[in-house]
């Protein structure tokens, strides 16, 4: 079966507070794009993105975050599209293959400030984890620093899309790993929610869920979840 997540893949979401959000893989052409939310992020955002205070973006790593494969390196964008359909990014979530072990991705989601806390990056790696799975992938990594609450939150926010597992860092105490195993076909048919599914099914254009709908069935399926488990952290 062709992959949902492909270069046709647009999908229109309302978020809390009303806006509307395009989101699509991202292009080449979105360089520019990709350069001004840089620029437009805070320096705590970047931060919390880099470990440092990036200052800016060279061309070398502007070519390697916009000229993308979409299979060994993959990255969906928030857009807010003004009345005339013009494009302003407002978050992105990436994936990159692990090299000795390709079933496994790290992945980023990072959310412009003033886009942040109005569900963005949840929806972000929500799409992320249904793209990755479709090609092959179970399992996410990452390294965040350990005063990031609004990634975990955010990560927390998302189950059962992913199921997020937090490790101290043998490196850095600073640091904390987080693991995000994306479920399994069967793990999902057993979950009431099947968001994964549900997801490629919105984006091969065979459902339409009204969004007040889609974020009772998401809570829904979490509370159950919480009553049915203890938790893991
Ligand atoms: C982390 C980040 C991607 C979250 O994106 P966001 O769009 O602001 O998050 P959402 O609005 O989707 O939040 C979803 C949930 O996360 C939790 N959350 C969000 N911000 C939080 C915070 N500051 N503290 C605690 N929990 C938080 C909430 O539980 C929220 O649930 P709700 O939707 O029921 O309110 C964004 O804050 C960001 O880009 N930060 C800077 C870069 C970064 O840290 N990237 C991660 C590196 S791996």
């Amino acid at each position: 079966m062709p992959f949902a997540f492909n270069e046709d893949y647009r999908e229109r979401a309302t978020l809390r507070g009303g806006a509307e959000v395009e989101f699509r893989l991202l292009r080449p052409s979105d360089r520019l794009q990709l350069q001004m939310a840089f620029d437009r992020l805070s320096d705590t955002s970047r931060r919390l993105r880099f470990f440092r205070a990036k200052s800016s973006l060279t061309e070398e790593e502007l070519r390697y975050l916009t000229e993308l494969d979409q299979d060994q390196h993959l990255a969906i964008v928030a857009m807010r599209v003004d009345e005339l359909g013009r494009e302003t990014g407002i978050g992105i979530a990436r994936y990159v293959r692990l090299e000795d072990e390709p079933e496994i991705a790290e992945a980023a989601v990072t959310v412009a400030d003033e886009a942040q806390s109005k569900g963005v990056g949840r929806a972000l790696i929500e799409r992320l984890a249904a793209a990755a799975k479709e090609r092959g992938i179970h399992s996410f990594v990452a390294e965040t620093l350990e005063e990031n609450k609004a990634v975990i939150g955010m990560l927390r926010a998302a189950e059962p899309a992913i199921s997020l597992s937090v490790e101290p860092s043998e490196q850095d105490p600073a640091i904390v790993r987080l693991i995000l195993r994306i479920p399994t076909e069967c793990e999902e048919r057993n979950d009431a929610s099947s968001l994964i599914e549900t997801l490629a099914r919105v984006a091969r254009g065979e459902i339409e869920i009204p969004e007040p709908f889609a974020l009772l069935k998401t809570r829904y399926a979490r509370l159950q979840r919480k009553s049915d488990s203890p938790p893991d952290l």
